[in-house]
């Protein structure tokens, strides 16, 4: 679990991370949105103490950070930010294995581990464990900086807009392999992110920071259809809300007593899937299939009343 109690960063006078009280469950994802300059960075640097709070305290697991040596900490927390390159002269294994050097593992252990981890990955041991950095692709290099920061099993990876320069596609397969490696391992993560469909698709928890500020933190779900302010109700896109909401939920949860026509649509898909399922095929009304059988239907007018409701 972190903590963050009260924290408050003063350069040159200003407060650019201003009273931030959040706490962060284990094993969940807390993505951190907010515009540039409102204070991110600074929150999340100074979770590993590459920067120190004018005031206010972090805890992690209970334990003040402030009595824990800098260079003890960063082991057990994992940083990963976009163009924080890899070692330009040190293979992929040497990269990788950083920190578990330091840690003085012994040479078959590391050898496991970074085994474990280009697998998991989507990488093949055989043929990128010696490879170069200059050697991989911008998306595989991305994923070399996430399995570093993952190689000593820390309970915390810190991750600030890791995605951020890789195309659509290689982003939704790091946004994927992230959702595995928090499954598997648990671990607790904050990533900043300035992309609000990353935030809602990864995050436990959004937290919303305008001017140093934290304005929200809660569950999409909440983050969507309550916005605290204004402001972070445009940050979500007042236009696509509708689309959000829709999005969040099963089509089980929201399946009407009845009848419809033609191929049904799977209780499990999104209310979203159901939306575009019916504009494609021209109907007003679907069948919903659960386990092999009709449960009811879904239709045009209760998605529309879904959309339009606040929850
Ligand atoms: N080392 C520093 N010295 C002075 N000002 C800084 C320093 N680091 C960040 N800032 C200022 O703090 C504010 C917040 O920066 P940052 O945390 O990087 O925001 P974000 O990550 O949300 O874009 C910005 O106005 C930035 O210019
Ligand atoms: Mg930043």
């Amino acid at each position: 679990m972190i903590e963050i109690e009260d924290v408050t960063k003063i350069y040159e006078g200003t407060a650019v991370v201003d009273r931030v009280t959040l706490t962060i469950q284990p094993h969940t994802i807390c993505a951190v949105v907010g515009t540039s300059g409102s204070g991110k960075t600074t929150l999340v640097r100074m979770i590993n103490k590459l920067v120190e709070p004018s005031s206010g305290a972090i805890r992690i697991d209970g334990v003040d950070i402030a009595g824990i040596p800098a260079f003890q900490l960063r082991r057990r927390i994992g940083y990963a930010i976009q163009g924080l390159g890899l070692f330009p002269h040190r293979t992929v294994g040497q990269n990788i294995a950083t920190v578990p050097k330091l840690l003085g593992w012994n040479r078959g252990r590391i050898r496991d581990r970074v085994e474990e981890l280009l697998d998991l990955f989507g990488l093949d041991p055989e043929e990128f464990r010696d490879r170069m950095p200059h050697e991989l692709s911008g998306g595989q290099q991305q994923r070399v900086g996430v399995a570093r920061a993952l190689a000593a099993g820390p309970n915390i990876l810190l991750m600030d807009e890791p995605f951020g320069a890789l195309d659509p596609l290689i982003r939704a397969k790091a946004q994927e392999d992230l959702l595995t490696i928090q499954r598997r391992f648990g671990t607790t993560i904050m990533l900043v992110t300035h992309d609000m469909n990353e935030a809602i698709h990864l995050g436990d928890t959004i937290a919303v920071m305008d001017k140093g500020r934290l304005l929200q933190a809660a569950p999409p779900r909440t983050i969507i259809a309550d916005p605290a302010t204004p402001f972070v109700a445009e940050l979500i896109g007042t236009a696509e809300r509708p689309f959000r909401l829709l999005s969040l939920a099963r089509v089980s949860d929201h399946a009407e007593p009845g009848q419809a026509t033609g191929e049904p649509i799977d209780a499990d898909r999104s209310l979203r899937d159901a939306y575009a399922e019916l504009l494609w095929s021209g109907r007003a009304a679907a069948p919903v299939r659960r386990n092999g059988d009709i449960v009811g239907r879904i239709s045009l007018d209760q998605l529309a009343r879904l959309a339009a409701r606040p929850r």
